[in-house]
């Protein structure tokens, strides 16, 4: 494969998360606010602009290219990006196509992205009771994301379930999750909630579940081995006796910036090379400027030069340190 973007802290760039749509049909309460006001559709970028930014950086070495949105199963035309993308697949460029969706949409899209070369998809879930699923994604129904795991399943997709560990909210529902995660054959990984978005009128100290604590109570069923697996994105695994494997999120209670390979895309076209600040470059402008790749490409490698070290994510002393008002919802998480 191609020599990799290196990073000023020495971190080889191999996997790009693509925001292809700043829209969802839910509002998860920590990702979204309620009247979220949309980009008008001329800002986004074009699906053949997605392919050309995409495939540049498939060009300077990235091997693992997730597509985010917003939900990424909203945005039209969208399968005719993913089968583009299979190109690189089948060349080896590429190593893996996946993508990170509620669910919502599976149902209908399943099979297809299968045939563009989809091995396995990330569907986030934090609860399986119906009325609490309603509570937290604003008005989402919960049997129509399990028909969508249904379908995926169905279609030979390995399913993996993301659940945001909230406190008050869906620890009751630890032990279900695993179990009926085990009964289907589905990896679950749990992630700690990041103070962005909406944040002045919750109490994000008061959800924050650590890992830490969500590890012990499983360690008071289980008994865990830690795996040397990885995903190539931030979990780390472990596994239960009975062969369910589990993840661990950490951004707040154990930081994984330093082994960080990764940068995000929004769905206009600007570059975040670190989910938990600021800082961003406008590749937009690079890319309609002109037909040449190596302009684009010039783009790329001055925006990864400026990738910070980490975030500053904490929750320590009762007080939220590093919070952002962008919703979760614009990089795609
Ligand atoms: P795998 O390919 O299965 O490893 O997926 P992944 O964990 O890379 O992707 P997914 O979209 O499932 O990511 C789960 C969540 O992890 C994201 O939505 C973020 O909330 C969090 N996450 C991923 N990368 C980072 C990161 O670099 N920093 C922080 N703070 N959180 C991250
Ligand atoms: N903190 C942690 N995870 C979040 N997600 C969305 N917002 C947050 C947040 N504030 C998760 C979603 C989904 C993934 C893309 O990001 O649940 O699994
Ligand atoms: Fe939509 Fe995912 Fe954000 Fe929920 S977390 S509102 S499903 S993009």
């Amino acid at each position: 494969s191609a020599a990799p973007l290196i990073d000023p802290f020495a971190r080889a760039i191999r996997y790009l998360r693509v925001s292809v749509t700043d829209r969802c049909d839910f509002r998860c309460v920590y990702c979204m606010s309620e009247n979220m006001t949309f980009l008008p559709k001329k800002d986004l970028l074009t699906l053949e602009e997605l392919d050309r930014l995409c495939s540049a950086f498939v060009r300077l070495g990235v091997e693992k290219l997730r597509i985010t949105g917003g939900e990424p199963l909203v945005r039209r035309g969208i399968m005719t990006f993913f089968d583009g993308m299979s190109r690189h697949l089948a060349t080896g460029a590429l190593k893996e196509l996946t993508l990170t969706t509620n669910g919502s949409q599976l149902e209908k899209f399943a099979k297809n992205l299968a045939d563009a070369g989809v091995r396995r998809i990330n569907v986030s879930l934090d609860t399986l009771d119906d009325t609490k699923f309603a509570e937290i994604t604003r008005w989402g129904r919960l049997s129509q994301v399990l028909r969508g795991i249904d379908a995926a399943q169905a279609a030979g997709l390995r399913v993996k379930i993301n659940t945001v560990a909230l406190k008050g909210f869906n620890e009751d529902e630890l032990h279900t999750l695993t179990d009926w995660c085990a009964s289907r054959d589905m990896d679950l990984t749990f992630i700690e909630v990041m103070p962005m978005g909406d944040i002045g009128n919750e109490n994000r100290i008061g959800q924050y579940w650590s890992l830490k604590d969500l590890r012990a109570e499983l360690e008071s069923r289980h008994r865990l081995t830690d795996l040397p697996l990885s995903t190539g994105g931030p979990a780390r695994y472990v596994q239960f006796e009975n062969g369910q494997k589990v993840g661990f999120i950490t951004p707040l209670s154990h930081n994984f910036c330093e082994s960080c390979n990764r940068v995000r895309i929004t769905c206009t076209g600007e570059i975040y090379t670190c989910l938990g600040q600021e800082g961003h470059s406008d590749l937009r402008a690079p890319l309609r400027a002109s037909e040449a790749d190596a302009p684009l490409e010039d783009a790329i490698r001055a925006a990864i030069a400026l990738k910070p070290k980490g975030h500053d994510f904490d929750y320590t002393r009762q007080e939220v340190a590093g919070q952002m008002t962008r919703h979760m919802s614009h990089t795609g998480g």
